[in-house]
């Protein structure tokens, strides 16, 4: 028996056991999401102040979309290298690393004399955005007992959304004085505690023993794990015995197609299923639908709160209901909010009782991608992929993501110019029934297991029914 069903995360912290090692480093290392969901949820608010310093970004939407999005396009570009730096130097180095391009590109953004050195301030930061996002869940996956996994590595995403929220009030706070390069130079905070806290972080365990060091790899494993480690030790020992040969070349073997489609898949679907549409632009929706700008801002602020509180309802599940369950119900809810939302704004003429109505859509929608999509990708790419592979095929899958998530921020004002924002609404829909789908059809359960067992799996092709 792989796991006791009842155990979460959530019981473990409120009755004080499990084990507080791990829950420390991986709370430690969930701190790259913060930076992650911070970095890219205060761009929104400094860039109205940017435009009052520095004339040229105001008078060209070129270079104020090039200062907004540069961060997603370094994002991407940090995700690519990522992944290979996972494995090359190992995940523990690489938090290093994203900690001090944090570091870098919100010192840079913040003194920033010029445009120039803003966007490459912007780019820097982005980098590490993507950095953090290859390097956070896969390092959590690995040093977690597979009991517990779940729960923890979807602290990343919880981080990511505590990022966010307190980036609305990091705006909020300084949107009085205008002073953006406080705002975006609050970054450096939380990147000097992740600099520090990583000193005490252990290498994880499976990276360990690849890299040929097992004495090491034991002695982190009996650091994390209460019971006996020898089991899993055995299933790390013949999992790298078994592959050699170079990442890249092993990324294209037939047998990995399944776990490359997964994550590729759920990349892409939980991008354009709308929900950074929602939030990047939330006050500009909310205020459509009739609010003033302060209430649009406040329930803006509540979408916020909505997003973090039902991923904490996610952790409490994750590993009781598994993955597939919560992703099937999140598609599900995310295509009936939209299809609702598609109705009310295709009415004519928004006032009362249908504004509220589109909010309360809006945070169920939100709230469906929060107990979904949003920790449930993070978590399936750090758990499907074999070890020998893991940080660049999930380095692939986060790539992606930067991609499709670049793709719908600049293309949301175009479609709702041009096909209006009911159609655009009722479209993120359609891609949410896909996700449903496709979660039904393709995607496997790996809760309570071993990243081994899931593993042998993959190469003996087994099916999401079996
Ligand atoms: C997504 C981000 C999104 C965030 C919202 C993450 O899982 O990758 O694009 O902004 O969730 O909470």
């Amino acid at each position: 028996m792989p796991e006791r069903m009842s155990t979460t995360i959530v019981n473990d912290v409120l009755r004080g056991g499990g084990d507080r090692f791990v829950y420390l480093v991986s709370a430690m290392a969930a701190l790259n999401g913060l930076l992650f969901g911070f970095d890219t949820g205060i761009i929104s608010g400094a860039i109205l102040f940017i435009n009052d310093t520095f004339p040229a970004v105001e008078n060209s939407a070129l270079i104020e979309g090039i200062v907004v999005s540069g961060a997603m396009a370094g994002a991407a570009t940090g995700a690519a290298l990522g992944g290979r730096l996972a494995d090359r130097i190992g995940r523990r180095r690489l938090i290093m690393l994203s900690a001090v391009v944090f570091f870098l590109g919100s010192f840079l953004m913040a003194v920033a004399p010029t445009v120039e050195i803003l966007v490459a301030g912007r780019l820097i930061d982005g980098v590490a955005i993507g950095f953090a996002s290859v390097v956070g869940p896969l390092y959590i996956s690995e040093i977690a007992p597979p009991r517990i996994r779940g729960g923890l590595t979807s602290m990343h995403q919880l981080m990511v959304t505590i990022g966010i929220l307190s980036s609305y009030f990091v705006n909020y706070a300084f949107s009085g004085s205008g002073a953006w390069r406080w705002m975006l130079g609050a970054g450096m905070i939380p990147a000097v505690v992740l600099g520090i806290g990583v000193l005490k972080m252990p290498e994880s365990p499976r990276w360990l023993y690849s890299h040929g060091k097992p004495d090491r790899a034991r002695a982190v494993l009996r650091r994390t794990r209460q019971g006996d480690i020898e089991q899993e030790l055995g299933e790390i020992k013949e999992t790298v015995e078994r592959e050699s040969g170079t990442s890249l070349t092993k990324l294209l073997e037939p047998w990995l197609r399944p776990a490359l489609v997964v994550g590729v898949g759920l990349a892409i679907l939980q991008q354009i299923t709308g929900i950074n549409a929602v939030m990047y632009y939330a006050p500009t929706i909310l205020e459509s639908t009739g609010f003033g700008s302060a209430a649009s801002i406040l329930a803006t602020v509540g979408i916020g709160v909505v997003n973090v509180v039902m991923t904490v309802v996610a952790i409490a599940y994750i590993d009781r209901v598994g993955r597939r369950a919560l992703l099937l119900v999140g598609t599900a809810g995310m295509t009936v909010t939209l299809a609702i939302l598609g109705v009310i704004f295709y009415l004519p003429g928004l006032s009362g009782v249908l504004s509220i109505t589109a909010t309360v859509c809006l945070m169920l929608y939100i709230s469906f991608f929060a107990i979904g999509l949003g920790p449930v990708f993070w978590l399936l790419i750090s758990e499907i992929y074999p070890l020998a592979v893991r940080g660049s095929a999930e380095g692939v899958a986060t790539v992606t993501n930067w991609l499709a998530n670049l793709a719908v921020a600049l293309s949301f004002p175009i479609l709702t110019a041009n096909i209006g924002p009911s159609s655009t609404f009722w479209l993120f829909g359609v891609f949410s029934a896909v996700a449903f789908a496709f979660t039904f059809k393709l995607v496997p359960e790996t809760k309570g297991r071993t990243l081994e067992a899931i593993e042998n799996d993959l190469r003996e092709n087994v099916g999401v029914g079996d």
